[in-house]
């Protein structure tokens, strides 16, 4: 059974600086309609933006090194989602695991904010992808694939000496259940396509093309009739050939051509957009902040009318230089952004207050929200915590393994509260006193070593 939605637990147009981890972990479960994230790629690079740019002192760090933090979670992953667990096993590169843990601690936390009818995309490129799409596949369900977005940025990456330079990215787009929300959306005609195929005008200068009228299935003895001297099978019944003939949609170019149907431009909703986005241009001229990586405001607002309503919520937990919170605002739909840097932070209230004070109602916020969906999240050591534990570790040390009466186990953050663990359920275990006092702050990884060496 689906969730039901629950309300936010944040105002609406919130900026928040911090790591998205914690933010995301104290928001309501069920309470966004559109994430766009546009993470770190792991191109083993450090970015920051120009001095002198607006964006100057922006910087993040794409370099990655497996921590005792992702030992950690990478054994909580093993617990819990064993499938998920068979991916990070799949990382070629300790680098590229760590990278790999980091997102998927995060998507999980993006799976459960999402409503029902919510979409994902996440931006990436060649770098990860492959791994990024069957770490969603095991988070959000394969069957929750939808596409696998190619955009087109205007200059290549690298110089081609030994490689053809890659020009795009990859955009990832999984829905959380099919009753996910999309609208189409359609583009430009491209002015050579209409000149080829809408050369034709009425006297009134209304302009049209020819489409043919066959049917492409033969097997239609109904639909086989003769109509203005030609025998073939016909999309639409006589009758309805007939009336449209009468109102001059149904042409026949000369005596014994094939009829044709017209279709007129001013009723063509316009070019189909495909998976194969090569018609938006990077970032340029009033633009660019020179945020590294600002991603266009085209781009994102194809993607938020394709998946949101008007009035939705669209987030954004790695906003950079809010593009997806201004293009959000722009199309009448609810945001909230996150972003590690402070510089980021800054940078969006500038962005917001230039566009002529539209946004004087943003909020900028540095805590964790406290989620309202589930009750005060206990105390660590309460009984509760305790007795559940207890049942659930089935009375024995999460360290050394030997068995204990309750009372005599200790409640221990995993992840110690100093690296940002929390008090939730899942990062807490029981251990026994000896254990506790060799692991204090550190991880598992370290304890399980002193106690192998003392063994
Ligand atoms: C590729 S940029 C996003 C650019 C953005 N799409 C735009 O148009 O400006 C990635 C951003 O993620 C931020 N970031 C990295 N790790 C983060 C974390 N753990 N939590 C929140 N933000 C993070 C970086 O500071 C950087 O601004
Ligand atoms: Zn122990």
């Amino acid at each position: 059974m689906q969730q039901p939605h629950s309300t936010p637990n944040w105002a609406n147009k919130t900026i928040w600086t911090g790591d998205n981890l914690y933010i995301m972990r104290g928001m309501n479960s069920a309470s966004v309609d559109l994430i766009y994230l546009d993470p770190p790629f792991n191109s083993n690079a450090n970015y920051a933006a120009p001095i002198g740019s607006q964006a100057a002192g922006a910087a993040f760090k794409d370099i990655w090194t497996l921590t005792d933090i992702d030992v950690e979670w990478i054994n909580l992953i093993e617990q819990k989602y064993p499938k998920l667990y068979q991916v990070l096993l799949a990382a070629m590169t300790k680098s590229d695991k760590s990278y790999l843990v980091y997102m998927a601690t995060r998507l999980l936390e993006m799976k459960r904010i999402l409503k029902p009818t919510g979409s994902i995309y996440l931006h990436c490129d060649p770098t990860m992808s492959h791994y990024l799409k069957a770490i969603m596949d095991a988070i959000f369900g394969h069957k929750n694939f939808r596409n696998e977005l190619s955009w087109r940025r205007s200059n290549p990456k690298s110089h081609g000496n030994k490689n053809f330079p890659n020009c795009r990215d990859i955009i990832l787009r999984f829905a959380r259940s099919d009753d996910c929300t999309y609208n189409q959306v359609f583009g430009e005609h491209d002015p050579e396509y209409l000149r080829k195929a809408y050369k034709y005008y009425e006297p009134n200068g209304r302009r049209y093309r020819l489409l043919p009228l066959l049917n492409p299935n033969s097997a239609r003895p109904n639909l086989t009739y003769e109509f203005l001297g030609v025998t073939r099978v016909w999309r639409w019944t006589r009758e309805r050939m007939e009336q449209a003939h009468k109102d001059g949609i149904v042409v026949q170019l000369k005596p014994g051509a094939v009829p044709q149907y017209k279709k007129y431009l001013d009723e063509s909703k316009g070019r189909t957009i495909t998976n194969d986005w090569d018609d938006i241009d990077q970032v340029a001229g009033n633009e660019s902040l020179d945020y590294p990586t600002q991603k266009p405001l085209a781009l994102l607002k194809r993607i938020i009318m394709a998946s949101s309503e008007k009035d939705g919520i669209v987030f954004d937990p790695f906003c950079g230089c809010a593009t997806t919170c201004v293009a959000a605002d722009d199309l009448g739909r609810n945001w909230i952004g996150i972003d590690i840097s402070k510089k980021a932070a800054e940078l969006v209230v500038e962005r917001m207050e230039q566009r002529q004070g539209l946004y004087r109602d943003i909020v900028h916020r540095k805590d964790i929200p406290e989620r309202t969906d589930i009750g005060r999240i206990r105390k660590y050591n309460s009984p509760a915590n305790r007795k559940h534990l207890y049942g659930e570790q089935g009375g024995y040390c999460a360290g050394c393994s030997e068995h204990f009466q309750q009372q005599h186990l200790e409640v221990d953050h995993i992840i110690s509260r100093k690296k940002g663990g929390t008090d939730h359920l899942e990062n807490l275990q029981l251990l026994c006193s000896h254990c506790n006092r060799i692991k204090g702050d550190r991880g598992m990884a370290y304890l399980q070593t002193k106690l192998q060496l003392a063994a």
